[in-house]
């Protein structure tokens, strides 16, 4: 499927069954050709055990199809009934103060529970028997966020044995687990697995090792509740395909793990109630606080473009201010229909608006829909229709473009440097976004890929920044690039145990990189140490033994970026002007042609056109690039939450 369209989250089961018929024929009017249904609807689907009741769901695909919408069913995993605590009262989640959650919200199980993964097993067939031939069936989603809510870890009876019988299949002998984790530092030998604990309610940190194995045990068992419903759902209908709805910047459990079982990663976009509770300056903040952030959104849909091995959708967009962060704005005009603009640049086959209908009750009352509680056009609804038209206008189609630059994104990474931080708000993930908005400013196309990717073949850059552990086909991948590639600050400097490398960082052969990390300079963040030229270092700089050649060192003499052949090592975290000066340096000696952007406009291009997007609030003028024939949508003009898109000359 690659020509783009428009979605929209629907509940039936809130509404007054004489209203669907309506809804349905307002939504084809919208131009809306996807609905997704049922994620939450497990009450009314079996409100007692075994009680079954579908036809309701039925009769609701049956409105849906008459109006030509394709639905796509949510299995309701992530809100089991009350009756299920009754019968299984231990399959409620344990936080990390050993406290068990209740029921009365949602996402309350545990993944580690055996009889909750039944009941989802049950469930989950149960309703691909009775809508699974259903004409309007386009696909399933898998439970709903995975992990939100803080739910990924569980801290249980039932994640202790699991966790036990992990480690057990993992190192066989308690000897290897004694020697993998450095267990004869404090005494913690073990004699038995089962003698071994979680990593919480202990009097300090557990090693590095423990937790970091925790992570992975409870990630494996994401992807294992994921995958026991992808096989049911596949094996009825091999033809559909299964989809789960991720989050923004939120990297709990590996997704390129969870997603081995699905078809196509989506993601939930919520730019400004993520940037309300994100850690971005207060200048960023009030500067976008009615656009969001504008390189968080393009971000995501690379990153899930990778996760979903390159197919992507946003599962929910945001339509109108959302009621869960601190403070809630009204988006400026526009920006729903921006958002989706720039996601299907990014390769998104479908944008789906949450929600059709703002709900007048519980939760989620504040948050706003395409519709008013009254059923009136909210702003989002005709945005909403204005990109409709558009897209057919447009024609875009095919996929993302390949990038010209790669950036590695682990998860791993992410829980090794939140386990052992050293310098307190250090982060793979910080380091990524860094290098990726300084590439997107010069409107550059960045592929995000994963670590376990074998080749970098067709890259002209590729970065591998704070990357905890090499693993073997990543070596390979950078032992047979050719291309030019940055590495560090960090990378390399554990073992996948969680120890420091025999060799030490960055722990690549000197023929490759004659350098080595001997010391660790870890800086308050209000303490910023000037490079020669422009930019200062922060946070952490690394001292390095190098023979390789220096092309930025500090004011105090510390080599800052090294070079040896193409392959280039960054030794600190640096200021957002030595990040670009980093990258500038990059893209000026790979010869990569780069587009000029004013302040705020970002681009991307797709299928033989390149999708201008203003996040400023001023109006901005584009120069037609050298390889665009023509703007087909907009001008050369572009306004605050405005959109253009120009035609390549020559797709290619
Ligand atoms: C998402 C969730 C939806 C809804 C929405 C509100 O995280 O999947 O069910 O709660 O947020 O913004």
């Amino acid at each position: 499927m690659t020509t783009p369209a428009l979605g929209v989250c629907y509940y039936p089961e809130h509404w007054p069954e004489e209203w669907w018929e309506r809804d349905a024929a307002r939504m084809a009017e919208v131009g809306i050709k996807f609905v997704r249904i049922g994620e939450f609807a497990w009450s009314k689907l079996e409100p007692s055990p075994g009680n079954l009741q579908f036809d309701w769901m039925i009769r609701a695909m049956d409105v849906l199809d008459r109006h030509e919408l394709k639905v796509i069913v949510g299995t309701p995993t992530a809100t089991p009934p009350r009756w299920m605590i009754d019968k299984r009262p231990d399959m409620l989640p344990v936080g990390q103060d050993g406290r068990q959650k209740g029921f009365g919200s949602r996402r309350h199980y545990d993944f580690s529970h055996m009889g909750y993964r039944q009941e989802s097993a049950r469930i989950t067939q149960l309703l691909v028997e009775a809508v699974g031939g259903h004409p309007a069936l386009g696909g399933w989603q898998t439970d709903n966020e995975y992990g939100c809510h803080g739910t990924t870890y569980s801290y249980s009876p039932a994640a202790k044995q699991g966790f036990q019988n992990w480690l057990e299949d993992k190192y066989s002998t308690v000897d290897a687990l004694n020697q993998a984790w450095g267990n004869v530092f404090w005494s913690m030998e073990y004699n038995r697995f089962d003698q071994i604990e979680l990593p919480n309610l202990l009097v300090c940190e557990a090693a590095p090792a423990h937790d970091l194995d925790f992570r992975r045990y409870t990630s494996d068992q994401v992807a294992a509740f994921n995958k026991v419903q992808y096989d049911i759902l596949k094996a009825r209908r091999p033809d559909l395909p299964v989809i789960h709805n991720f989050m923004g910047r939120y990297t709990e459990f590996d997704h390129y793990d969870v997603a081995g079982t699905l078809d196509v990663a989506s993601w939930d976009a919520y730019p400004l109630g993520h940037l309300a509770v994100s850690d971005e300056p207060d200048e960023v903040k009030t500067t976008y606080m009615r656009q969001g952030e504008p390189d968080y959104q393009a971000f995501h849909h690379d990153l899930y473009r990778a996760v979903g091995h390159g197919r992507m959708w946003i599962m929910e967009q945001q339509p109108g201010p959302v009621n869960w962060a601190s403070f809630n704005p009204d988006p400026l005009p526009g920006m729903p229909r921006l958002w989706a603009w720039e996601a299907f640049a990014h390769g998104a086959e479908v944008v789906s608006y949450f929600r059709w209908r703002q709900a007048p009750f519980a939760q989620e009352q504040m948050h706003a829909g395409l519709l008013r509680p009254d059923s009136e056009p909210a702003p989002a609804y005709h945005d909403a229709m204005q990109v409709a038209q558009e897209l057919k206008s447009v024609g875009i189609a095919g996929n993302a473009a390949r990038g010209r630059v790669a950036i590695v994104f682990d998860y791993q990474s992410e829980w090794a440097w939140d386990i052992q931080p050293q310098a307190a708000g250090f982060s793979h993930g910080g380091h990524v976004r860094a290098l990726y908005a300084a590439f997107r400013k010069h409107g550059i196309d960045i592929d995000i890929v994963s670590p376990k990717t074998s080749s970098f073949a067709g890259y002209d850059i590729v970065a591998v920044p704070a990357l905890f552990a090499w693993n073997e086909a990543l070596r390979e991948a950078i032992a047979d690039y050719d291309g030019y590639l940055l590495i560090g600050p960090r990378s390399g400097s554990k073992t996948e145990n969680f120890a420091i490398p025999e060799r030490l960082a960055p722990d690549l052969p000197s023929n490759l990189l004659d350098a080595k990390v001997i010391r660790i300079d870890s800086i308050d963040p209000s303490i910023e140490v000037e490079v020669k030229g422009t930019g200062a270092v922060r946070l952490w700089r690394e001292r390095i033994e190098t023979n390789a050649n220096v092309v930025i060192e500090d004011v105090e003499g510390w080599p800052v970026l090294m070079s040896q052949g193409k392959l280039h090592y960054l030794g600190a975290s640096g200021t957002k002007a030595l990040v670009q000066r980093v990258v500038d340096y990059l893209i000026a000696e790979a010869d990569l042609p780069t587009i000029e952007l004013p302040p705020g406009v970002r681009c991307r291009v797709r299928g033989g056109y390149r999708v201008y997007v203003n996040y400023s609030t001023s109006p901005a003028s584009l120069n037609l690039a050298e390889d665009e024939a023509e703007y087909v949508l907009g001008s050369a003009e572009i306004l605050p939450a405005g959109v253009s898109v120009a035609r390549l000359a020559k797709v290619g």
